[in-house]
């Protein structure tokens, strides 16, 4: 047996905490989250509340600087990111570089790290201006940028942006909209777009922030960082978890199905889990899917939409919410259980649905690494392990082994 304190030189604690699940990594004043109690604030404000007044900027900037901004200070903000959100044309060619049934994320992971090529002055992160010019930088580019990966994946032009449309709005003209024709904003669908922005906008220290700022704390340069955040949170039981909730609902079918599959996601035996359901911190219903539910009642009676994984979905919450499993291990629908359904009725179609994460997420990635590198504690992350291999021996000539 090994002792690993000899080993490595350490004195004092030293604690083995796989998965993070009680370790602070950070201290951080952007988002509070009680999961016991299901409460979700960024810089104080409900999340609720922001969902329903707010628009999408206005929580960039809060998340950004601290505050709700002024009357003056949103249009300045507005102004500013309106006027980052063209991608440079020989980044076009990099999409073409990629398989046209690449993943949209295959592609934000390879556009986004490409634009630290593009913007050599944001590299001295020690200035926080040059920090805030990265930061506009990202929020206004991911919208295009996502939408030129679906763009690229049907074979149609790209859409350059058109500034004087909301955020949200832009972003639908650059994914729907052709050339040739007038491109008119649904407001019930820009509505729902900003409630699932909003709703993304930040979660505290999860895997891709986490990531985002791992990456950050060696320096690196925040495009590249940022495309490691992408990268992590393309995984299933993270980011992707709504692509897979939606081809969970679509596998189920109809209700008469729902027990087969509640039965599959309590077998040990079976890896088979219930998308959609479950949160590492709330242990109570996450307040973001009551929203998301409620809005997706809103677009698909705008849109005239009869989808039956709709009535799926909230069949299958309503056996959950009844069945001891779920009830013991305090399981409830998550923010992703709802989204996509929302969103495939837009017309999304479901590889795009972790790009639009990816896009609502960046305004709290940039939040996060620009607090962490402005934090004078800030360090390093450099994590521990508890070593399981072989003990100190000598080396062996290959004729001996
Ligand atoms: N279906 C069935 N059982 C589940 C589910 C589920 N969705 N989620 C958790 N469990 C069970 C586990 O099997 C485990 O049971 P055990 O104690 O008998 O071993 C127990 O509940 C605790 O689960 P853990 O995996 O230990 O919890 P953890 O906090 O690590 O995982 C996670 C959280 C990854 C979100 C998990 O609930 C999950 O895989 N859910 C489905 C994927 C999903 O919806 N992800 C989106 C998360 S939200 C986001 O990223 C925006």
């Amino acid at each position: 047996v090994i002792d690993i304190r000899k080993l490595y030189g350490q004195t004092g604690a030293f604690t083995y905490d796989p998965g993070f699940t009680s370790t602070a990594a950070c201290e951080s004043a952007i988002t509070y989250i009680d999961g016991d109690q299901g409460i979700l604030l960024h810089r104080g404000y409900p999340i609720d509340q922001l969902a329903e007044h707010s628009t999408f900027m206005e929580v960039a900037y809060l998340l950004l600087n601290g505050e709700l901004p002024t009357a003056d200070e949103h249009q300045k903000f507005v102004y500013t990111i309106s006027r980052h959100t063209m991608l440079h044309e020989q980044l076009a060619t990099f999409y073409r570089g990629f398989r046209r049934d690449a993943h949209p994320m295959a592609i934000m992971c390879g556009v986004v790290g490409a634009l630290s090529a593009f913007y050599h002055d944001s590299t001295d992160i020690t200035d926080p201006k040059q920090r805030m010019i990265a930061s506009h930088r990202l929020i206004a580019k991911m919208p295009t940028i996502a939408a030129m990966a679906y763009k690229y994946s049907i074979g149609q032009p790209f859409m350059y942006p058109q500034n004087d449309l909301s955020y949200t709005g832009n972003f639908l003209r650059m994914t729907f909209g052709v050339p040739a024709e007038n491109y008119e904003v649904n407001p019930v669908v820009e509505q729902a777009m900003r409630r699932i922005f909003i709703l993304h906008a930040d979660h505290e220290q999860n895997a891709s922030t986490s990531t985002v700022r791992l990456a950050g704390s060696s320096g690196a340069n925040p495009f590249a960082c940022i495309a490691a955040g992408i990268a992590c949170l393309w995984g299933p039981a993270h980011g992707g978890a709504n692509e897979a909730a939606l081809n969970m609902l679509r596998e189920i079918g109809r209700p008469e199905r729902i027990p087969e599959f509640i039965g599959r996601a309590k077998d040990k035996d079976d890896p088979f889990r219930l998308m959609g359901f479950g949160h590492r911190v709330y242990k109570n219903f996450d307040p973001r899917a009551k929203v998301m539910k409620a809005t997706a009642e809103a677009v698909l009676n705008e849109l005239g939409v009869t989808d039956p994984i709709f009535d799926v979905a909230r069949e299958l919450e309503q056996i959950a919410l009844k069945d001891d499993y779920f009830v013991e291990k305090k399981l409830y629908p998550n923010v992703d259980f709802y989204s996509g359904v929302i969103l495939s009725a837009i017309g999304f179609p479901t590889s795009m649905f972790t790009a639009l994460f990816a896009l609502a997420r960046t305004v709290g990635w940039v939040a996060q690494w620009n607090e962490m590198i402005s934090d004078p504690e800030q360090k390093i992350g450099r994590p521990r392990q508890l070593y399981t291999g072989s003990a100190q021996r000598d080396y062996v000539p290959v004729d001996q082994r």
